[in-house]
């Protein structure tokens, strides 16, 4: 929305949360305090808040001034009852219906924003004009395509924007507003548009590509590891072929993030739920590779460090699920922490952006030992070479630059011997670190 405020200097955007903290954080003078780290994102507050970007907890009020209402509230995957660890969990997209059908006085163009199971718009339309006192809604489709780290410059620069909606006259009427609102800073011919439902079941297609394609590469790892070829290797081989192309090929301790997982298994629920096993099945086999490369990533540790961790430091580098934010949602670090934790190892993380309190949150929510437990087992350093001073092992699970240029020999020194580095990234010089007196492991390499 932020983007939409800077690019459209005439439209008057108004963010509302009913969180009075995040509202406040969002207010704050120091842009540093911003909820969000987002390259980019404050350099476009400070040029569009207070001038058409405003930030407020008054929701009543912003739906009621309105013509396009943007739903963007949370769709976690449901932890109780029907579809319990599959379907999305649709409760806030209701509330946000509900309460625009109740305030509203005028006709509204409402915007689904937050990833849906399709058919979604279907259930929002039938809500607002059940409880809409004859008031027109036209609900549009319009999910979001950016990735975090990269937002800003996603934003910037769309490969492609999507709006589904209706196809009657009203229908096409509202897509045109919101393909207007877009076109004041993307080309035409990148803006799609679609029927509804496409537009809402391309957006759960897109990410189950992009995750099938770190699984699948994942997946060659582990026969890269049992055969000697390189899997870097071999995408920069295959993706070299332009009919595949060399994005989303880099193997890792696998994808995490708050999309890839909670998208797939919605997918997985929807296509069972048509009776379509053998479509499930398939989507299914993504996520499962993705639980299988964390554990074989944990696996590894455990078998190089002399088969137990039992009271052996290890330092884990990265908490966030990739580089350049501070989200943790789905990391596979929290996953492999989780394991070597089971097996009593003493853990000690360092991550440049995420705080000590949300490590602890993630570990906490897995339930699987107590909070003083985990206290107990996992110290969070704000130093690095503090965190690897006197580790066993080094276990690499975010890929932020800076891993790549600490004083690797100054490290060695510090830890005890055999020292043993686990590249989860494939980021480290083998060669290198090898020659400092490591023991390194990387992903998919012999
Ligand atoms: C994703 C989609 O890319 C984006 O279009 C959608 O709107 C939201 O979900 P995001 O979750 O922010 O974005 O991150 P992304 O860059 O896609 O990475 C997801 C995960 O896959 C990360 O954990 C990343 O480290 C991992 N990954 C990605 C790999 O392991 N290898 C790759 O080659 C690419």
């Amino acid at each position: 929305m932020a983007v939409i405020a800077q690019k459209c200097p005439e439209i008057k955007v108004t963010v509302v949360d009913i969180n009075k903290e995040r509202i406040t954080d969002w207010n704050d003078d120091d842009l540093d305090k911003l909820p969000v780290y987002e390259p980019g994102l404050k350099e476009v507050v400070e040029e569009a808040r207070g001038r058409n970007l405003f930030f407020s907890t008054e929701v009543d009020k912003a739906i009621d001034e309105a013509e396009m209402v943007f739903i963007s509230v949370n769709t976690p995957t449901k932890n109780y009852g029907l579809g319990k660890g599959m379907a999305a969990d649709l409760k806030y997209v209701e509330l946000c219906a509900r309460n625009i059908a109740k305030v509203a006085k005028t006709n509204k163009i409402v915007v689904e924003k937050s990833t849906l199971p399709v058919r979604t718009a279907e259930s929002i339309k039938t809500i607002l004009d059940a409880e809409g006192k004859g008031i027109q809604f036209k609900v549009l489709s319009n999910p979001e395509f950016l990735a975090e780290g990269t937002a800003i410059n996603d934003l910037h620069n769309a490969d492609r924007v999507l709006i589904g909606g209706d196809q009657d006259e009203d229908g096409l009427k509202a897509i045109q507003c919101l393909v207007d609102v877009y076109a004041h800073w993307l080309p035409k011919d990148c803006i799609i548009t679609t029927n509804v439902w496409s537009s809402e079941l391309s957006k759960l297609t897109a990410n189950a590509f992009l995750a099938q394609r770190v699984s699948s590469i994942n997946a060659l790892s582990a026969l890269c590891e049992e055969t000697g070829a390189d899997v870097d290797e071999i995408a920069n081989a295959i993706g070299a072929d332009r009919r595949i192309g060399s994005k989303f090929l880099k193997s890792s301790v696998g994808f995490g993030g708050s999309c890839f997982q909670k998208d797939i298994l919605n997918l997985v629920y929807i296509a069972h739920s048509y009776g379509l096993e053998e479509v499930a099945d398939y989507w299914e086999q993504v996520v499962k590779l993705n639980d299988y490369q964390k554990r074989r990533f944990s696996e590894k540790i455990i078998k190089a460090l002399f088969n137990t961790v039992n009271g052996k430091k290890i330092a884990m580098l990265g908490w966030a699920f990739k580089k350049d934010t501070n989200d943790t949602r789905e990391s596979a670090a929290i996953y492999v922490a989780d394991y070597l934790l089971s097996e009593q190892a003493e853990l000690v993380v360092y991550d440049p952006k995420v705080k000590a309190e949300q490590i602890y949150a993630d570990l906490d929510y897995l339930n699987t030992r107590s909070e003083e437990e985990n206290r107990q087992l996992v110290t969070v350093k704000n130093d690095p070479y503090e965190a690897m001073h006197g580790a066993h092992g080094i276990a690499l699970l975010t890929e932020w630059e800076e891993f790549v240029m600490y004083d690797w020999d100054k490290v060695y020194n510090s830890m005890k011997k055999p020292a043993f580095v686990f590249d989860g990234r494939n980021i480290l010089d083998k060669e290198l670190i090898a020659d400092l007196g490591f023991r390194i492991y990387s992903i998919g390499k012999c």
